[in-house]
């Protein structure tokens, strides 16, 4: 079955012959051919330009070489599948290009009459410049489609069905055509074989995505650093441009004084908890201040000609600190209800809005996240400037992002203990009403944490 498709060298992998070797490379790889006999030069040369099946080739090259060229063939065929050159395509549906190393693209035999097939729920179909392609999670390739007969027949796929029924109402696909396209789609990972791995049930579409995607491993995207944005896109300065006619300036505690008195980091860890429920004294303005100060504040902008960095009291990818703090206040001494920004620069309280229904609403979500105890005396959303990161960093962007958000949980968690206050991260939020109470656009800026906070019981002050 494997010999019904056409092979072709990936566009990327190019040939050259030099001193009497022919060196094959691709962008990370480079293979040496030292003795190669013509027949294996001419397979090699069709597999540039493809429409040859492995069968034709394998008959060139024993036409030319004998059975001792075949075997070398096959050898190096094989190396050439794994090092995810070879696309495999059945005419005239569907290509297979293969997007990591380690490829296998392995046939089974199938009994066309009895199975049945469908589409793997990983899988998913998307436009790629100007193409349609299938691409899933569990796969090392990616399938371009060539017409609407591939995508009718995908669509098809979303429930069970033999070669019989699949090519019912598509016209000119033969049942022999829609069994290679089934193999295709069989050794390229993207038919259901969730039912059969114990490991996948659990994993949800979304997250196997973004897991497989934003590391290494099962693609080629470019990762980490590549600026791609650069002479496009202007970086966005390290600070927010916020405006607002109510600033409220912060306290600043006396650094060196915290350092001399302060409680030791293993008392902080060891009694470090999560409290959802708060004194009847609220949590005061002079506190908040401190807690910015020694979490979040900009202690120092550093200009490069790649953009803007800045130094704080928690580490960050880059330096750049896309997020942003922005604090929910329910109660709150020395300071009125309502939502706020942190300007860490200045450190300082923007005033965004009063309470008003949706500023309940964020404090009322944040307290159904907690477990319904008390509704926090302060939310502090925090929200991330994706351009920021997405500016310099390529695949690993939103990844780096909720790492930072954990970054900061900690911090907070820490230094809020330390100042015997009552700290809880939380795991959900509303970034599409935040985004609407905070009037930011979801695209440019979205909350991606929340974290709740208010006064300590004199029972719970264990430090
Ligand atoms: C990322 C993260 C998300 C969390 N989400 C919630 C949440 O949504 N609701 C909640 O009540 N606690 C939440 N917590 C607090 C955990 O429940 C808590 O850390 C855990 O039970 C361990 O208890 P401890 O923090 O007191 O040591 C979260 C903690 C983290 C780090």
């Amino acid at each position: 079955m494997t010999e019904s498709f056409t092979v072709s060298f990936k566009k990327e992998v190019i040939q050259i012959v030099e001193n009497g070797n022919i060196i094959l490379q691709s962008p990370k790889r480079k293979l040496t051919l030292h003795r190669w006999n013509p027949g294996i030069q001419t397979a090699l040369k069709s597999l540039a330009y493809s429409n040859h099946t492995l069968d034709q080739l394998r008959h060139l090259v024993i036409k030319n070489d004998g059975l001792e060229g075949l075997f070398k063939f096959n050898y190096y065929f094989q190396k050439f599948i794994n090092l995810g050159w070879i696309c495999h395509s059945v005419s005239p549906l569907a290509t297979a290009i293969p997007i990591a190393e380690d490829y296998l693209f392995n046939c089974v035999n199938v009994d066309w009459q009895q199975q049945s097939f469908s589409i793997s729920r990983f899988a998913y179909f998307h436009q790629s410049k100007k193409q349609m392609v299938l691409e899933s999670p569990l796969s090392k390739a990616k399938l371009i489609l060539f017409d609407w007969r591939g995508a009718a027949l995908i669509s098809k796929l979303s429930e069970p069905q033999t070669c019989t029924s699949l090519i019912s109402g598509i016209p000119n696909i033969t049942e022999i055509i829609a069994q290679q396209f089934i193999q295709l789609l069989l050794a390229t990972k993207m038919l259901s074989i969730e039912d059969k791995n114990p490991h996948l049930v659990q994993w949800e579409f979304h997250d196997l995505l973004f897991h497989s995607r934003s590391r290494a491993g099962k693609h080629d995207n470019p990762l980490g650093v590549t600026y791609r944005f650069v002479n496009k896109i202007k970086p966005l300065p390290v600070v927010k441009n916020q405006t607002s006619d109510k600033i409220i300036e912060l306290y600043k505690p006396d650094l060196k004084y915290l350092a001399k008195t302060d409680t030791s980091l293993t008392q902080v860890l060891e009694s470090r908890r999560s409290i959802r429920n708060y004194d009847t004294t609220a949590i005061t303005i002079q506190q908040l201040g401190e807690l910015l100060y020694r979490c979040a504040r900009i202690k120092k902008i550093i200009k490069y000609d790649m953009g803007e960095t800045s130094q704080r009291p928690y580490p960050a990818g880059g330096a750049l600190y896309e997020l942003e703090i922005y604090p929910v206040i329910n109660s709150c001494d020395g300071l009125e209800s309502g939502l706020y920004y942190y300007q860490p620069l200045e450190h300082n309280l923007y005033k965004i809005s009063e309470v008003n229904n949706h500023v309940e609403t964020l404090l009322k979500k944040a307290c159904n996240s907690s477990g319904n105890h008390d509704v926090p005396q302060i939310l502090l959303v925090i929200t991330a400037r994706f351009s920021r990161i997405f500016w310099k960093y390529q695949t690993i962007g939103y990844s780096l992002i909720l790492k930072h958000v954990g970054v900061l949980y900690q911090t907070l968690y820490l230094v809020a203990t330390a100042m015997k206050l009552a700290p809880c991260a939380l795991g959900t939020g509303d970034s599409d009403l935040f985004a609407k109470v905070a009037g930011i656009n979801y695209y440019e800026e979205s909350s991606v944490g929340e974290f709740i906070l208010g006064s300590l019981k004199q029972k719970d002050s264990k430090i």
